[in-house]
């Protein structure tokens, strides 16, 4: 039997504070970047609906777990593997998936985040490519020139590390809070406005007028892995998050809250990013370079775009902050629960060692690593988390820690999950090969 713990970890001011932290990490560039590339190039509304159901069905109960495992034992993913596990080499091994994922995410996400910061500035001294062969070739220049981009990666990188080192409360809660806050005002802003563009009308159609027959093995198999990214499942990030939480709060309702905060943004996100780009008749499946390709020109000839452009680029920098401070977080607290060193000392030691990863991505494929990290890495690290909750924890401290009694529908039917549906699932996503 698991006994639930209190060591002297920092805890989370307030349970909102949690969530915004929690919500901040979810919605990150995958929200917009990611998600409305893959549904461009996926037959939109039959991605999004994929994706909604993956999300209903594994991503929310993959985030309780997650949760559960960081409440149930105050620690971050490998002592809390370790601890369930009682110390069994294989677990250990397996939760050390989350810390390579993370390492490995952080060094490409952060180059991305420099990218944003690029387009940020640019943006702000009015400096916006205007016509779309400028555009690509800016955007080219961008992502080959290695000085270019470590000016901004160098940025993006010291923000984020800057941030977790302060702390859990002074650090993590702040800024999530005040970022997340601006960044979901500005969204609401954005979406209403888009709302009014000519080609509003075309992207709710895309995004919303569902056809069954475009749901291929393909779709599925993206949308699913794009869940466990989204949701920032699999790399030990919500473990860690959960191993802050005081005793008294309900997982499963801050799971549903935290994943439909993150659909909403990636729907409101795919509303502003497609209706611009349907008002000027162009197509929605550009790929990767739709945030930083498409877009700029498009903002530039728009009334009042030198604004829009600000604000677009503002909102993808504060998100990719918040998100890129939570994989950090992950592996700065692996130092400190598994090695005993000082915040300060695991923060800039973790930081400054994904950082001298990261700069490979300045000069290479991202989309590859993308693919890598982003895709099998994460889906192996959820994978972990389900086979630790369904086979190692007794159905009795999960209904104690989920304050529910042991034959409740709904713990059976998550334990269930966790057993046997979710692993079976991710498996099959694995063997697919697609991701
Ligand atoms: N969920 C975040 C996003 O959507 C980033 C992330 C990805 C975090 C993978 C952790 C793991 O951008």
């Amino acid at each position: 039997m698991v006994k639930s713990v209190t060591n002297n970890r920092e805890h989370w001011q307030s349970k909102c504070g949690f969530i915004l932290a929690s919500a901040g990490s979810a919605v990150g560039l995958g929200n917009f970047w990611r998600f409305s590339y893959l549904a461009g190039m996926n037959g939109g509304a039959a991605f999004v609906l994929v994706y909604l159901a993956s999300v209903l069905l594994i991503g929310i109960p993959l985030m309780i777990a997650e949760f559960l495992i960081g409440k149930l034992t105050g620690l971050s993913i490998v002592s809390a593997f370790r601890k369930i596990s009682g110390n069994r080499k294989l677990w250990v091994g397996l939760g050390l998936i989350g810390i390579v994922a993370s390492f490995v995410t952080l060094g490409y996400y952060a180059v991305i985040g420099g990218w944003v910061m690029n387009y940020l500035g640019q943006s702000l001294s009015g400096n916006l490519p205007t016509d779309s062969n400028t555009a690509v070739f800016d955007f080219k220049l961008l992502s080959t020139t290695p000085a270019l981009q470590i000016i901004w990666y160098t940025l993006f990188s010291l923000v984020v590390a800057g941030i977790v080192s302060r702390g859990v409360r002074a650090g993590i809660e702040k800024y999530n809070r005040i970022l997340m806050l601006m960044f979901l005002a500005l969204l609401a802003i954005m979406a209403v406005y888009a709302l009014t563009l000519s080609g509003a009308r075309d992207a709710l159609s895309f995004l919303f007028k569902f056809d069954l027959s475009k749901i291929t093995p393909m779709v599925t198999l993206l949308a699913v892995g794009h869940t466990f990214f989204s949701l920032s499942l699999g790399a030990g990030i919500m473990i860690t998050y959960g191993s802050y939480l005081p005793k008294k709060i309900t997982l499963p309702f801050a799971s549903v809250v935290i994943s439909v905060i993150d659909s909403l943004v990636a729907l409101l996100a795919g509303i502003v990013i497609f209706s611009i780009v349907f008002s000027f008749g162009l197509l929605p499946d550009s790929g990767a370079g739709i945030a930083f390709v498409t877009l700029p020109p498009l903002f530039a000839a728009m009334p009042g775009g030198a604004w829009l452009a600000a604000i677009f680029f503002f909102m993808l920098a504060a998100v990719a902050i918040t998100s890129a401070v939570s994989i950090l977080e992950v592996v700065a607290t692996y130092l400190m629960d598994e090695w005993g060193v000082n915040r300060k000392i695991s923060t800039w030691g973790s930081a400054i060692a994904i950082y001298c990863f990261g700069l490979i991505w300045t000069a290479n494929d991202i989309e590859l690593v993308d693919r890598i990290a982003g895709g099998y890495l994460v889906v192996l690290g959820a994978l972990a988390v389900s086979l630790l909750i369904g086979w190692t924890v007794p159905l009795n401290s999960l209904a104690k820690i989920l304050q529910t009694r042991i034959n409740h529908p709904m713990l059976r039917g998550f334990y269930l999950l966790n057993r046997y549906l979710i692993p079976v699932a991710l498996i099959a996503l694995l063997l697919g090969g697609t991701l």
